[in-house]
């Protein structure tokens, strides 16, 4: 293949520290913003995301955990600049793979981004200390059974899954569902290249062995191709 033409997928070179605004995860989600209120919200793999924070000033009660939860303010913001530069490069370098359905452009989504991270670093520093962001990984929570109403988790799952194997990926959705009272959204189901986790047929009847319901929901959404989906996952009754 001729070195100079753009490679079919993304090329992150780490998970990145880069996050998105509730307004975005409302519409990957299929969330109702005023529904939120007075529930029990929990975001993991949330980095620079302002869904919390926003989640927070709407009534929610709302808890978000990442790896790097527990750095200081200003490391992450290291972070951030890193990683929002990587994969502002990424984008720009690889438009074919993304869809304007919900951004009017490239540079209207970067904004977007941006003012994401600006509001959660704000609010990182001033609710570290009240429980508000916790340091954790998959496939292990730090919360009972059925501690939260709804559990998200975005841009982790199966966008990674170079990174992560089948039993992560089993492991990461039981663990999921545990910590939740009613459903888990994960989004997006497709890969760095566009193409749907090519084990999801299997996870989803892995799943169904240990009681637990998958379904795939289409969303009125799509920035990076094939993004107009998310798996919803329900302990059955
Ligand atoms: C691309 S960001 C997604 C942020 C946000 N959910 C969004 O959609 O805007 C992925 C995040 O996953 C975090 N992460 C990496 N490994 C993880 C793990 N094992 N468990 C939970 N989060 C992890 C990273 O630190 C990073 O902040």
């Amino acid at each position: 293949m001729n070195a100079l033409l753009p490679t079919p997928e993304l090329e992150i070179p780490s998970i990145a520290f880069f996050g998105r605004t509730l307004a975005e995860y409302c519409q990957f989600f299929s969330l109702d913003p005023a529904a939120l209120k007075g529930r029990s919200v929990l975001d993991v793999a949330a980095g620079p995301s302002s869904f919390t924070a926003e989640a927070c000033k709407r009534g929610a009660d709302a808890v978000a955990v990442d790896p790097l939860y527990g750095c200081s303010a200003d490391t992450l913001s290291q972070h951030v600049t890193i990683d929002y530069r990587n994969v502002t490069e990424q984008i720009l370098a690889k438009q074919h793979l993304f869809r304007l359905k919900s951004f009017g452009s490239l540079e209207e989504a970067e904004l977007s981004r941006r003012s994401a991270s600006e509001r959660f670093l704000a609010d990182y520093a001033a609710h570290f200390v009240h429980g508000r962001y916790i340091g954790a990984s998959l496939p292990q929570l730090p919360f009972f059974d059925g501690a939260f109403d709804v559990v998200l988790c975005a841009h982790l799952l199966f966008v990674y899954a170079k990174r992560f194997d089948f039993d992560f990926h089993l492991a990461a959705c039981r663990e999921l569902v545990r910590v939740s009272r009613d459903d888990v959204r994960i989004h997006p189901i497709v890969g760095t290249n566009g193409r749907k986790y090519p084990e999801l047929g299997r996870l989803r009847i892995a799943l169904a062995e240990e009681g637990i319901d998958s379904q795939i929901v289409e969303v009125d959404y799509e920035f990076f191709a094939g993004s107009d989906s998310m798996l919803v996952l329900k302990r059955k009754q």
